[in-house]
């Protein structure tokens, strides 16, 4: 994949609470084309995998329980320098450090809630969106 592609999902608690609409909103008007986009849920096993880079770290349990406990809205975005710009319009990890204008500053809740995830580099985004999605699913 270029570097014009990007993965995002918008996590369980926001998908609950009627907010991915808000958030594809402000993802079109970033400047973003949705190339691939679907509702699903992981289990648990499932978030263990996409998340194991952090297997090691202490939140690692409660960031998978969290990912599988509800559906998920997954995408695969297009936009030049995808990554680092869709990076800058989510914000920062923790809500309470997030910019004013992002979307982890209008739908987070926490650290571990923080309404989407958003891939961390170029080989990152491709494994992300080969998790989710075929080829034959992004237009
Ligand atoms: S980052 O973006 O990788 O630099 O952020 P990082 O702080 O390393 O966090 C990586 C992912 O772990 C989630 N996270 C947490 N989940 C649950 N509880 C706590 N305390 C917590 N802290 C961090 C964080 O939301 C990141 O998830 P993604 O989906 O990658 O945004």
């Amino acid at each position: 994949m270029a570097n014009n592609r990007t993965y995002t999902m918008v996590k369980p608690h926001a998908v609950a609470d009627n907010q991915v609409g808000g958030i594809v909103k402000m993802i079109e008007e970033g400047g973003f084309r949705i190339v691939a986009m679907k509702k699903t849920q992981l289990t648990a096993a499932q978030a263990g995998k996409f998340y194991e880079v952090h297997a090691g770290r202490p939140f690692y349990g409660e960031l998978c329980e969290m990912m599988s406990a509800g559906p998920i809205v997954a995408m695969i975005l297009e936009k030049d320098n995808a990554v680092a710009d869709f990076r800058t319009l989510i914000g920062s990890t923790d809500p309470a450090e997030a910019a004013d204008g992002t979307i982890r500053k209008a739908f987070a809740k926490s650290k571990g809630e923080n309404a989407v995830h958003g891939s961390d580099s170029d080989e990152n985004a491709e494994i992300e969106s080969s998790f989710f999605f075929s080829g034959l699913e992004r237009y």
